[in-house]
């Protein structure tokens, strides 16, 4: 049977077939029915009845074979990877219908991707507000203040002059060092290694953990946009081995792996919990997938978490 045919013309077909399979074996051999049928007579038509029920439903159950081929594909695609598309057939009656399904995949998929990617703009637009309210506003008067204590203390000095003085002094790191954190302004004038260099001083000055830094020498200009990911995701990395690991070091490395930038947080703290999630390890998955890449953030072998970046780049 042609493999193009409608369903219903198929099952029609075959249901066609049947019956004049029936009536020529009726017609044709010297099998016959009386007015009011015998014992053998019965027995004949019941056994030509289950054959025709019999090839009738392997038949038909044949022809349904792709649509339910197509639902086992539909069911599994619900839960799937994002890329994860239904198997399109050479031809058959499914086809035209895998080919929609894989149409309407791919347009959730942008419309998924573009809804990130909106509110991770707005999100990076709007700590760069802040920042600069906190930079421009607070920051600047912790300066003036600053320098009128510096006169006033020149003029007639004295000790409890002084600890106001490095009182308001801290104050003005700490709001530089969280206008930092909310905007990147290193990474824009000094670039990805010493922006990455101010994140693990930000985060680990005051602690006892302990940092090493691996900064790959000679790695390719990256895009804006992959810096910024980049960044984002050894932040919010830096900031989950400060808040849950417990570590006493952590290793930041960065390099290229084959055609891809590979950033690695790495800590020997207590390990990722089983089935950890949480705004901050999807928010590095949806980074990593605007620019192409994959994170993965995983136990590691002998204790501690690894949190792995991979993000395909041009070759230098
Ligand atoms: N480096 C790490 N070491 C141990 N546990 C971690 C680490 N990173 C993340 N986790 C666990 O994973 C959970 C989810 O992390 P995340 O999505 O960043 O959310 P949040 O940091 O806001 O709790 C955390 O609550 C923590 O239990
Ligand atoms: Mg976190």
């Amino acid at each position: 049977m042609a493999s193009d045919l409608s369903l219903s013309t198929r099952v029609i077909v075959i249901n066609g077939l049947l019956f004049a399979a029936g009536t020529a074996v009726l017609a044709l051999s010297p099998a016959t029915v009386s007015s009011q049928p015998v014992l053998s007579e019965s027995v004949v038509l019941l056994v030509g009845l289950a054959v025709m029920i019999v090839a009738n439903s392997v038949l038909v159950r044949r022809a349904l074979r792709p649509l339910e081929r197509l639902r086992h594909q539909l069911t599994s695609a619900a839960s799937a990877a994002p890329e994860e598309r239904v198997a399109v057939p050479a031809s058959g009656v499914t086809r035209p219908v895998s080919v929609a399904v894989n149409d309407l995949l791919e347009r959730i998929d942008d419309a998924q991707r573009a809804s990130a990617a909106a509110a991770l703009a707005a999100q990076e637009s709007e700590r760069s507000r802040i920042a600069q309210e906190l930079h421009d506003g607070v920051g600047q008067s912790l300066t003036a203040v600053l320098l009128e204590l510096k006169l006033l203390s020149e003029s007639a000095p004295s000790p409890s002059l002084d600890r106001v003085r490095d009182g308001v002094r801290a104050s003005l790191d700490e709001v530089r060092s969280v206008a930092r954190t909310l905007r990147p302004h290193v990474l824009e004038d000094l670039g990805l290694r010493s922006a990455l260099a101010a994140l693990t001083q930000d985060l680990f000055g005051s602690t006892r953990t302990h940092v090493r830094r691996g900064i790959m020498p000679g790695l390719p200009d990256l895009p804006a946009d992959v810096e910024l990911v980049v960044f984002r995701v050894a932040q919010e990395a830096l900031t989950n081995v400060a808040r849950h690991a417990e570590a006493t070091t952590v290793e930041l490395s960065l390099g290229m792996v084959g055609r891809e930038i590979e950033l690695r947080v790495t800590d020997d703290g207590h390990g990722l919990p089983r089935g950890a999630e949480g705004t901050g390890l999807r928010g590095m998955r949806e980074r990593a997938a605007l620019v192409g890449g994959r994170i993965d953030v995983a136990r590691r072998d002998g204790g501690g978490t690894v949190a792995a970046l991979r993000v395909p780049v041009a070759a230098p």
